[in-house]
C-alpha cells in the first residue's frame, strides 16, 4: 500500500469518527416548557451534518434554553437519509415519518415543525395526513408548495446524475418510471400541461387536492396554529420562487404568476379560511435558496418557536 493511500485511509477514518461524534438526530430536551421542534432536511442534505442542520439544531437548543429538537433521519441511517431526498417516494417517507413521530413520546403533546426546501412540502403532507401527534406551527423555509418547473442544480449529486435527472424531468416527469423513482418528479408542476400534472403527479397534486377534494386534508391543515412560508427573494434554485409562498404560474404559460387567492389549491385547501384567521404568515428574505443567517433565524424564527 502506498504512502498516499495510507494517509487517505487514515483521513477517511478520522472524518468518519468526527461525523459519528456529531451525528445526533436529537438534541436538547431539558426544558419542558417549550414545544419540541421537528426538522426535515432538503434535497442533497441529511439530518445531522455539523455545518448544516446539525448547526441549526444546536442553535435552537441554545435559543430555547434546552428545548427538544429532532431532525428527521429518513430511513434510520445516514445513507438512506441522503438517498431519500432523491429516490424514495414522498408518500413512503411521510408514512415512515408519521410512525416515527407517533412513537416519540416527547412529541405527544404537540410540536412545531421546520421544513427545509422540499422538507417544507413533505411536512405539510405530515400535517394533512397525520394529525397525531399534533403539529402546531409549520415553518416552511423555501418549500415548494406549488411545485417546481425547472431544476437548475442538484446539490451533492454528480453533474452526470444531475443532467440525467433534468432530462428526465423535462421529457417524462409524469411517466410511471419517473414518478416511482425520482422524488423531484412527484412535485414537478408543468403549467403548460396542467392536466398532465393533475393526473400524473403522484404526490403534490394529491396533497394540494388538485384531483380529488380530500376533506380530511383540509380539516387537518386547519388545525395548525400558524403556517409560516419563507421565500428566498433571490432564489436561483426554485423555479418559480413564488412557489415558496404557495403561488404558481397562471396555467398555459411560464412567466406570469397567478394571484395567490385565485389558484385552485387555495380554494380546495381552504387557505382562504386560514388567511382570514391570520394563520398564514409570509416572510421574505433577501438572498439565494436557504441562505439563512444566524441573526435572521434568531430574529424571525426563534420567536415563533417560543410562542405559547
Ligand atoms: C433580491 O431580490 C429583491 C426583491 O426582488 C431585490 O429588491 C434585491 O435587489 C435583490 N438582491 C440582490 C442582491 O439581487
Ligand atoms: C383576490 O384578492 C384580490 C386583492 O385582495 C381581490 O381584488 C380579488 O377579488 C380576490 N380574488 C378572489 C378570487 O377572491
Amino acid at each position: 500500500m502506498g504512502c498516499k493511500t495510507k494517509t487517505l485511509i487514515v483521513l477517511l477514518i478520522a472524518l468518519l469518527i468526527v461525523i459519528y461524534k456529531w451525528w445526533k438526530p436529537t438534541a436538547g430536551g431539558t426544558n419542558p416548557d417549550v414545544l419540541p421542534v421537528v426538522l426535515w432536511h432538503g434535497m442533497g442534505d441529511t439530518c445531522c451534518m455539523p455545518f448544516s442542520l446539525g448547526a441549526i439544531m444546536s442553535l435552537i437548543v441554545e435559543q430555547t434554553k434546552g428545548g427538544y429538537v429532532r431532525s428527521l433521519q429518513i430511513g434510520g441511517n445516514p445513507i438512506l437519509d441522503w438517498q431519500s431526498g432523491f429516490f424514495i417516494h414522498p408518500d413512503e417517507q411521510v408514512e415512515w415519518v408519521c410512525q416515527q413521530l407517533l412513537q416519540d413520546e416527547r412529541l405527544a403533546k404537540g410540536y412545531n415543525a421546520i421544513g427545509f426546501s422540499q422538507g417544507g412540502q413533505f411536512l405539510r403532507a405530515v400535517a394533512q395526513r397525520c394529525p397525531q401527534p399534533p403539529m402546531r406551527t409549520l415553518i416552511s423555509l423555501g418549500g415548494q408548495h406549488q411545485g417546481v418547473f425547472g431544476l437548475p442544480m442538484c446539490p451533492t449529486l454528480s453533474q452526470k446524475s444531475c443532467d440525467y435527472i433534468s432530462r428526465l424531468l423535462n421529457s417524462a416527469a409524469y411517466s410511471e418510471e419517473a414518478q416511482h423513482n425520482l422524488v423531484q418528479a412527484t412535485y414537478w408542476h408543468d403549467p403548460i400541461m396542467e392536466n398532465h400534472y393533475r393526473l400524473g403527479s403522484t404526490f403534490l397534486a394529491n396533497i394540494n387536492n388538485e384531483l380529488y377534494l380530500n376533506t380530511y386534508y383540509v380539516e387537518n391543515l386547519q388545525k395548525l396554529k400558524k403556517f409560516v412560508m419563507v421565500m428566498f427573494l433571490n432564489d436561483t434554485i426554485v423555479q418559480p420562487k413564488e412557489s415558496q409562498w404557495f403561488q404558481f404560474y397562471t396555467s398555459g404559460q411560464d412567466r406570469i404568476i397567478q394571484p395567490f387567492n385565485e389558484s385552485k389549491a387555495y380554494q380546495d385547501l381552504h387557505l382562504d379560511k386560514m388567511e382570514s384567521e391570520g394563520k398564514l404568515v409570509f416572510l421574505g428574505i433577501e438572498g439565494d435558496h436557504l441562505a439563512i443567517s444566524k441573526e435572521w433565524f434568531i430574529k424571525n424564527i426563534v420567536p415563533l418557536l417560543l410562542e405559547k
